[in-house]
């Protein structure tokens, strides 16, 4: 099978490209561009891949809000561009988006299954549910795959860090940190979404699932965790999502149900800490290479 991997240089992408099952063809810009639809189709052209696997996305959240145009270009006109493009080609595409299409259920306590009604409370939330929409109904062969709060070894792309890595960084410079206590997901590994990414393609029930670490953890309790495992004294207060203010709403609540997984033949990923642990582990063999 031939693989093109959109975003390839990412979190995600950096660590899915290399599971890959056959010849993989990593791009990334300026080589494409999600938002030059004509650079597509003469990148699938070129390459004429079975399956294209997009890692892509504007990811700043609280960014999007002050510029939806921008948002709506790359994870929702640029995602639509491209489903059209494989299904031209009866190409499969995988794609990924986010918990983040969750959050208008403020009283929501239960884990969300795919089938349950989105409701996203922000213009990134609202900028993926439309790619995802866009793939669904314009590519027939296609992988949805919600997942959230990823963190891969390799940093976070265009945004150059990860949460991880951020509480990490605030830590060593002492200073008192204020994380909010009252949004619970699940964080989860890159590593670990890679190897489902994996497993789904060597099914072929396309459709939309999620996957996640297991369990669940508000923001302030993970970033205990993260300096508990690393054996690092930090002054860790929490704090609310209403003090913090950010420009862009978050889900309170969203947790993704990843039971459906099961029916496509591949596991759910371990639980968050375990993920967390090896994740310290990897990232700290690789500053030590
Ligand atoms: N990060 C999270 O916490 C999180 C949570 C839930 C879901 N997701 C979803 O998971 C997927 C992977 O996320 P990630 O954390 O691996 O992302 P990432 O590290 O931010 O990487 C995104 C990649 O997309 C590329 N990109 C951005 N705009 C592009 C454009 N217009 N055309 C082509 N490439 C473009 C970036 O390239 P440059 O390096 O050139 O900017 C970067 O390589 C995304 O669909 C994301 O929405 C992420």
């Amino acid at each position: 099978m031939r693989f093109v991997v959109i975003g390839a240089a990412g979190q995600l992408g950096r660590d899915l490209t290399p599971l890959l099952p056959g010849e993989v063809i990593p791009v990334g810009r300026p080589a494409v561009d999600l938002t030059q639809p004509e650079g597509l189709s003469a990148l699938l052209d070129e390459h004429q891949p079975d399956a294209v696997i997009n890692c892509a996305a504007y990811n700043f959240v609280d960014k999007a809000e002050a510029e939806p145009d921008a948002a709506f270009a790359v994870n929702a006109w640029g995602v639509r561009a491209l489903a059209r493009e494989c299904a031209r080609r009866d190409c499969l595409l995988m794609h990924f988006s986010t918990d983040f299409v969750f959050g208008l259920d403020a009283h929501r306590a239960t884990p969300y299954l795919p089938t349950d009604a989105p409701g996203p409370v922000s213009v990134y939330g609202m900028s993926k549910l439309t790619g995802e929409y866009a793939v669904r109904t314009e590519c027939p062969k296609h992988f949805v795959i919600r997942t959230c709060g990823l963190y891969g070894v390799w940093g976070s792309g265009g945004k150059g860090t990860n949460f991880v890595e951020t509480m990490l960084k605030l830590a060593g410079q002492g200073k008192p940190l204020k994380v909010v206590g009252d949004q619970t997901c699940t964080p989860s590994f890159t590593k670990d979404i890679a190897a489902v990414a994996v497993g789904l393609l060597k099914s072929d029930r396309y459709g939309l699932y999620h996957a996640t670490n297991t369990g669940a953890v508000t923001w302030h309790d993970f970033a205990r965790a993260i300096f508990d495992l690393a054996g690092i004294k930090a002054d860790l207060s929490p704090t609310t999502s209403a003090a913090y203010n950010a420009p862009a709403r978050r889900p309170p609540y969203s947790v993704l149900d990843c039971t459906g997984l099961t029916a496509a033949g591949v596991a759910a990923p371990r639980d968050w800490r375990t993920a967390l642990t090896e994740y310290l582990s990897d990232r700290n063999s690789r500053s030590a290479a």
